[in-house]
């Protein structure tokens, strides 16, 4: 079997039109101030990025080189130092209910069970025309967590804790899902069960979706595109997109393409193919 892997440099991704892209990132650098006034930090450095509606895009590469930072930008939650960002077209100025962002560290409150940690990002956008508490429940049986409703966060394993961040960024039913390795703390094999999950609400729904991960079989078991970062200064190195085909099953992991692209990627994130890649790459 040919096996195919199509390279697009990242310089050529500015190409499509901004109409065309449900999210678009142009130039985009994000920048903190230091402690102790020592300047400042640039964590993303001038990416360019165009997403089309209904696809799934995963964002791999090494701790510090800005995959928060990117996806805290489209979120709207922390301001370019320059360029900007888009969604259906129009300049992200800060949060929108079209967005819904699923944390690193979960970003539950302790105070509220699992269900009202649900029902909290529906009372938060005035959500109508469906009873609030049932469709929190739903949303909450939809990840499993049946039975444990009246939980609160400390009473949860992480992982179910990750579960009840996902209920709560899908009840609001956003176009866009904006997760930031949301499935870090399970155990490998949970890892890839939810991962199925996901994928399974995500065809189902077609939302567009931008998932961070450090695993490099999660990045292409879910993506139609791949954003590979280098850090010093935080950038997107590379954009590959994934030919698998879809339904994807635990079984598309030992296929001879999905090797194929675990080991490009690996190669990437060790610095080992040359940033000036061609358009198109086979293997
Ligand atoms: N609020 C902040 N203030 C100052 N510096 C920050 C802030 N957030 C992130 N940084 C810095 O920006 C850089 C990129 O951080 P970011 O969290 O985006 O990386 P990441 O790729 O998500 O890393 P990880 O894989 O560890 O989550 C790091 O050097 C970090 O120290
Ligand atoms: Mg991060």
């Amino acid at each position: 079997m040919e096996t195919r892997i199509v390279l697009e440099p990242a310089m050529l991704q500015n190409q499509g039109s901004a109409a065309a892209s449900h999210i678009r990132v142009e130039g985009l650098t994000v920048a903190y101030q230091k402690p102790k006034a020592a300047g400042t930090l640039i964590a993303v450095s001038s990416a360019n990025l165009d997403i089309a509606r209904g696809t799934f895009v995963t964002i791999v590469g090494p701790s510090g080189c800005g995959k928060s930072s990117l996806l805290l930008a489209i979120a709207g939650l922390v301001q370019p130092a320059g360029g900007r960002v888009l969604v259906n077209g129009q300049p992200v100025s800060g949060p929108g209910r079209d967005r819904a962002v699923v944390f690193q560290d979960f970003a539950l409150m302790p105070w509220r069970t699992v269900l009202d940690n649900v029902r909290f990002g529906l009372e938060l956008q005035r959500w109508s025309g469906e009873d609030l508490t049932a469709r929190a429940r739903r949303y909450v049986e939809l990840v499993g967590l049946k039975g444990f409703e009246h939980y609160h966060p400390h009473q949860l394993s992480g992982g179910m804790q990750q579960r009840v961040g996902i209920a709560r960024a899908l009840a609001v039913d956003p176009e866009i899902l904006l997760l930031d390795e949301p499935f870090g703390s399970l155990d490998a094999q949970t890892r890839d069960e939810m991962g199925s999950e996901l994928l399974a609400i995500w065809e189902q729904n077609k939302k567009t979706a931008l998932f961070v991960t450090h695993g490099i079989d999660e990045a292409i078991f879910l993506a139609d595109q791949i954003v590979v970062m280098a850090r010093n200064p935080g950038r997107i190195s590379e954009i590959i997109t994934v030919d698998l085909p879809r339904p994807r099953t635990i079984e598309t992991m030992d296929s001879e393409l999905f090797i194929e692209y675990r080991r490009h990627i690996r190669a990437c994130l060790m610095g080992k193919v040359e940033q000036s890649c061609t358009q198109e790459r086979r293997f």
